[in-house]
């Protein structure tokens, strides 16, 4: 059977989205069928919409969602028809060199839906992330579906799957922050805000917040940011050494992907200590840095990719934290929004209004 859905699509570089129907087959091997309940919008499906990613158009866009599984196709047996879930964009194979040597969360050939979701007319979609799920059902791997406790609020939680999840564990599982640590954050958009709230949950003793907005400032402290710089009015590296009695902190997470804020993250960190770049640059982007002060200062210079996560392990923890009110998910959700609103929420976001529009499907 083919579903016949709506579903937000991007036909051409740079155009506004639109609403149209779409045709989602019946799960195959592996593959599940997922009916949406609430998916984020991301400044990742606005790259698709720019070309900014590849030019396999027409995409169809979302991929921070949460739903409940439909049907599933043969050999699945991880999930089942009413399971709520979480969608994820690395399904981990298992196979490759990184999962066989104990690495899964590095896994260099995660899985995708192998059917295609097609226009009314039969032109092939292409999902975002392996995704798309700004629309009423979508067909993925059954890889991409994380069990989750059903109790939580579906706009909430979805929010794991992508901006929120890499931020938290760019703090948690890439930089390793514990107890005690100080900790600067620059950029504080949705990914840099969970980057705060991952060091917060981890118990980082400072923990100092960097933008250019003073509205994501105010947002920051919310999640658990101790000190606030604005980059605009005062240099961020002297602020960060200055909050943490000259030295710089432990862990320095880049949240915005350009070079000049990479390299305040990198003097603006204590000796021996750590830059992560969750921020995601553009292949234009070069940096150039004294290859002296790379070796003298020391420490790790690492990149986190969806915050090195592991769905499986993390989705239904941190989904437990915040249903014990220890992990504010709610205050992500800047607004609820309909399919119809998708374009209007990436003007929002550009305009930095958001920290997240979240489409509901009712
Ligand atoms: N690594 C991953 O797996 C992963 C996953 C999702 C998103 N991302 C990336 O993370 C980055 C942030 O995503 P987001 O959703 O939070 O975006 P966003 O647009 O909501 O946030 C970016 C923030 O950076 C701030 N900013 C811009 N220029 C700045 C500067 N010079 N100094 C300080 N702050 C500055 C903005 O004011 C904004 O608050 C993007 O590059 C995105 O592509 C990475
Ligand atoms: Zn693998
Ligand atoms: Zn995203």
């Amino acid at each position: 059977m083919v579903h016949e859905v709506r579903g937000v699509v991007a036909r051409a570089k740079g155009q506004p989205v639109s609403v149209e129907t779409i045709l989602v087959p019946d799960p195959g091997p592996g593959e599940a069928l997922v009916k949406v309940q609430a998916c984020g919008v991301c400044h990742t499906d606005l790259h698709y919409r720019e070309g900014g990613i590849n030019d396999e158009f027409p995409f169809l866009l979302g991929h921070e969602a949460a739903g409940i599984v439909e049907a599933v196709g043969e050999g699945v047996d991880d999930v089942a028809p009413g399971d709520f879930v979480v969608l994820n964009w690395r399904a981990v194979c298992g196979t490759c060199r990184s999962c066989r040597r104990g690495r899964p969360w590095h896994c260099f050939d995660t899985h995708n839906a192998t059917q295609k979701m097609t226009l009314a007319d039969g032109t092939p979609l292409t999902p975002a992330l392996g995704i798309g799920a700004f629309a009423e059902k979508t067909l993925v791997h059954a890889g991409q579906c994380t069990k989750v406790n059903p109790e939580a609020r579906p706009e909430a939680v979805g929010l794991l799957g992508c901006g929120v999840m890499a931020g938290i564990g760019s703090a948690i599982n890439t930089g390793g922050v514990s107890r005690g640590d100080t900790v600067a954050v620059i950029g504080c958009g949705g990914v840099g805000n969970a980057a705060i709230a991952g060091a917060y949950l981890a118990g980082a003793r400072t923990i100092i917040a960097v933008d250019v907005d003073d509205k994501k400032l105010e947002w920051a402290k919310g999640f658990g940011a101790t000190h606030t710089v604005n980059s605009r009015q005062s240099d961020p590296v002297e602020a960060i050494r200055g909050y943490t009695e000259g030295h710089g902190a432990d862990v320095v997470i880049e949240a915005v992907g350009r070079p000049e804020t990479y390299k305040q993250a990198f003097y603006a960190r204590d000796l021996a200590g750590q830059v992560v770049l969750v921020g995601v640059p553009t292949p234009d982007m070069t940096l150039e840095l004294p290859l002296i002060d790379l070796f003298s200062r020391g420490g790790a210079l690492k990149s986190s990719w969806y915050g090195d996560c592991l769905p499986s392990r993390d989705f239904p923890a941190l989904v437990e934290l915040y249903l014990q009110n220890r992990l504010d998910l709610d205050r992500f959700v800047s607004e609820t929004i309909t399919i119809d609103q998708v374009e209007e929420a990436f003007d929002k976001m550009h305009r930095g209004e958001v920290l997240r529009s979240v489409v509901v499907f009712k």
